[in-house]
């Protein structure tokens, strides 16, 4: 470990078996089945999506990588504007692999800020506190086990710094569009007039291109979305037949949504808990949805939740963009 880097004690995340418990319940007594997304990323869910990241047919990864790799030095002009320390919080931020370019480049500035990556997996959490500090000399890091705004409240609520706060991967777009500006009032809600927020957005594009990254051709999205199941098995003790469901995703260029189910292939009956679940052949369970943005509605976003826009940087292909706001 490089003993240059500073680590703080890692505040404690409150999650439970019993919370994850209730929503599986909730989501699977509706009158149309339902997971919440979150509780995908159990230690082999967060080893599957670095595989996803790695696939083909995944386009985000490259497009925003490639973003952080030719664009970190005009993000890090941003933060020239504050004479003294600074927050920089990220909101989920997995394994930070984009995040390491910008994370350079301040330090190459000398520019002084303390790191708080958020994150709901505590396998992430341990990653990064283990991986960061050897390959960043001299970077100050909190890292924080928890829900996005549980932990950004306690931060706030510890520090009186200006913030800046990352929201990469197009994460964003796994809100459907109401609960995301409910999303970017409690942001704002939680900074000050000046702070920062810089979000990654997938933008519309081909619809079989949007469809084949959440339905690759290596079935690496399938095992992911099949691995919510496992986690219900080993966590909850339910019984579900895993190979017994299928994956299907589909996209929709007129609302801009792409949405993934699991599908039970035969009648079933399932036990989570001591409570009984029934599926009928064919019945789909909603996992996830990822919703794409054009550049008008992303910068509505920003005016209506207030933040004013301030910078965009976009991939070659303009597949993706990265925006910077400004808390009003
Ligand atoms: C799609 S990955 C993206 C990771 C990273 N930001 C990137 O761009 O590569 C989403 C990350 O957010 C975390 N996450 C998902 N929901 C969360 C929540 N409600 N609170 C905190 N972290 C969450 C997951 O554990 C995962 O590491």
């Amino acid at each position: 470990m490089n003993m240059n880097a500073t680590i703080s004690t890692p505040v404690a995340a409150p999650s439970s078996n019993i919370s994850f418990l209730r929503d599986v319940i909730i989501g699977l007594r509706a009158d149309f089945k339902s997971l919440p997304s979150k509780y995908f990323y159990d230690d082999e869910g967060d080893l599957l999506f670095q595989q996803i990241m790695a696939c083909r047919d995944y386009y985000l990864f490259d497009c925003e990588l490639e973003i952080f790799e030719n664009s970190s030095g005009g993000i890090a002009d941003l933060f020239e504007k504050w004479d003294g320390a600074f927050d920089l919080i990220e909101l989920g931020a997995g394994d930070a692999t984009k995040t390491i370019y910008l994370l350079k480049e301040l330090l190459k500035r000398r520019l002084d800020f303390t790191y708080l990556p958020i994150d709901i997996s505590g396998h992430i959490i341990q990653g990064l506190e283990q991986s960061l500090p050897d390959q960043l000399t001299g970077l100050k890091l909190n890292a924080v086990h928890g829900e996005y705004f549980e932990s950004l409240e306690k931060v706030c609520r510890t520090s009186s710094r200006p913030r800046a706060i990352l929201f990469l991967g197009a994460n964003i777009g796994n809100m459907p569009p109401s609960e995301t500006v409910d999303f970017c009032h409690r942001l704002r809600n939680c900074l000050t007039a000046g702070d920062m927020v810089i979000v990654v957005f997938d933008l519309k594009k081909n619809p079989e291109q949007i469809r084949k990254a959440y339905d690759d051709d290596d079935g690496w999205t399938k095992k992911f979305n099949l691995n919510l199941l496992k986690r219900i098995n080993k966590e909850l003790g339910a019984d579900f037949e895993v190979e017994s469901f299928g994956h299907y995703c589909n996209y929709s260029p007129e609302n801009g949504s792409c949405s993934s189910y699991l599908v039970a292939l035969k009648d079933m009956k399932v036990s989570i808990a001591g409570q009984s679940f029934v599926f009928k052949r064919d019945e789909c369970i909603w996992t996830e949805t990822s919703h794409k943005y054009t550049l008008e509605e992303i910068n509505r976003l920003a005016d209506t939740t207030g933040f004013s826009p301030r910078r965009q940087f976009e991939d070659s292909r303009k597949w993706f963009v990265d925006v910077a706001w400004i808390t009003v």
